[in-house]
């Protein structure tokens, strides 16, 4: 009898055990993970990712690897929905601007984080200031933060404080209530259309950072774009700012923001030179002039974003 208690008492132990073992990890703080081909990458939580976009087949099966299903992009770069389905994996493109995050756009994607099968892969361009932001409103309505560990998670993220309107997300962001997610739809599309000059910024930003990449290699074409010569990025930056030049976005702006784009148009063209000079001449002097082009035209674009995007 005794024996009989004993042993219903372990069972009933070891039932205590499994349980405890089946419940899902509990979130710690958030951990940074390396992944391949993919920067910045963080795991928040069991059901909640965050990092840079995944670039190429490598990064996809990572994500597989962990478990995720469906992958949240927040950034106006059209997504590589096709990747993402060879292993089982769900887009949906729900792109926020660098001046916070509207709430209705949050709880979009708050929404489509809770709904749509997980673990959930949040990410921006380099998964530093946007993906982290929307991943915040993610981890206050879904996972039970403090408006203090969403701000700590931004830090940790390294996200740029200038982003005063994406802190404010993490900061101000109050979960929506149930008639707000009602009323958030359940429309998440794998590609969502940006606006004409977010696309231009794209590919501006497509090419701005190959000349990066080429930059680390002294000017010299990159590993992963031999095809694409720095002088030859540099032109296609000069014609995309004269292409953004054209739209009806950019005219409305106003003259500041027309003159900046016809000041980054002729920064392009003077990189342009300079490349192409070092190119055809590689010595100091011209290795000099390359950088001194290249730090101006970086300053054309944190001018202008400064002014007239972060706000
Ligand atoms: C004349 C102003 C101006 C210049 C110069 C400029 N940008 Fe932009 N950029 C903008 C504006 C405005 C936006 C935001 C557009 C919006 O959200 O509607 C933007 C958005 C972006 C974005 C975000 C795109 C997305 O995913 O939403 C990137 C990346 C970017 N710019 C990169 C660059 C780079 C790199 C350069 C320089 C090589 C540059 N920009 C030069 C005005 C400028």
């Amino acid at each position: 009898m005794l024996a009989k208690k004993t042993s219903a008492g372990h069972g009933l132990g070891s039932m205590l055990i499994v349980t405890m073992l089946a419940l899902p990890a509990q979130a710690g703080p958030p951990e940074r993970i390396e992944l391949p081909r993919i920067e910045n990458a963080f795991r928040l939580g069991p059901r909640l990712y965050s990092g840079g976009e995944p670039r190429g087949e490598e990064a996809f099966a990572a994500l597989k690897a962990l478990g995720v299903r469906t992958v949240i992009s927040v950034d106006g770069a059209t997504p590589d929905v096709e990747m993402a389905r060879k292993f089982g994996i769900r887009y949906a493109h729900l792109p926020i601007g660098y001046d916070g995050v509207p709430r209705e756009q949050a709880i979009r994607i708050v929404k489509a984080a809770r709904t749509l099968p997980g673990p959930v892969f949040v990410h921006c361009h380099h998964g530093k200031h946007r993906g982290p932001a929307a991943a915040a409103a993610c981890g206050l309505a879904n996972e039970g933060w403090t408006h203090e560990q969403a701000a700590s998670w931004l830090e940790q993220a390294g996200t740029d404080p200038g982003y005063r309107g994406l802190l404010a997300a993490a900061r101000e962001f109050n979960p929506p209530s149930p008639e707000e997610l009602d009323r958030a739809g359940s429309d998440f599309p794998e590609r969502a259309k940006v606006p004409a000059l977010v696309d231009m910024m794209v590919r501006i930003d497509g090419r701005w950072d190959h000349l990066k990449d080429a930059r680390k290699a002294g000017f010299r074409a990159s590993g992963d774009h031999l095809d694409a010569d720095p002088p030859h990025e540099a032109l296609q930056l000069v014609e995309h700012f004269r292409e953004s030049r054209r739209l009806d976005e950019a005219r409305s702006r106003g003259d500041d923001f027309a003159r900046k784009l016809e000041s980054a148009e002729a920064e392009a063209e003077s990189l342009r030179k300079a490349l192409r000079n070092l190119a055809d001449h590689p010595d100091p002097t011209a290795a000099r002039a390359a950088e001194d082009a290249f730090a101006v035209m970086s300053r054309g674009c944190t001018d202008c974003h400064s002014r007239h995007r972060d706000r």
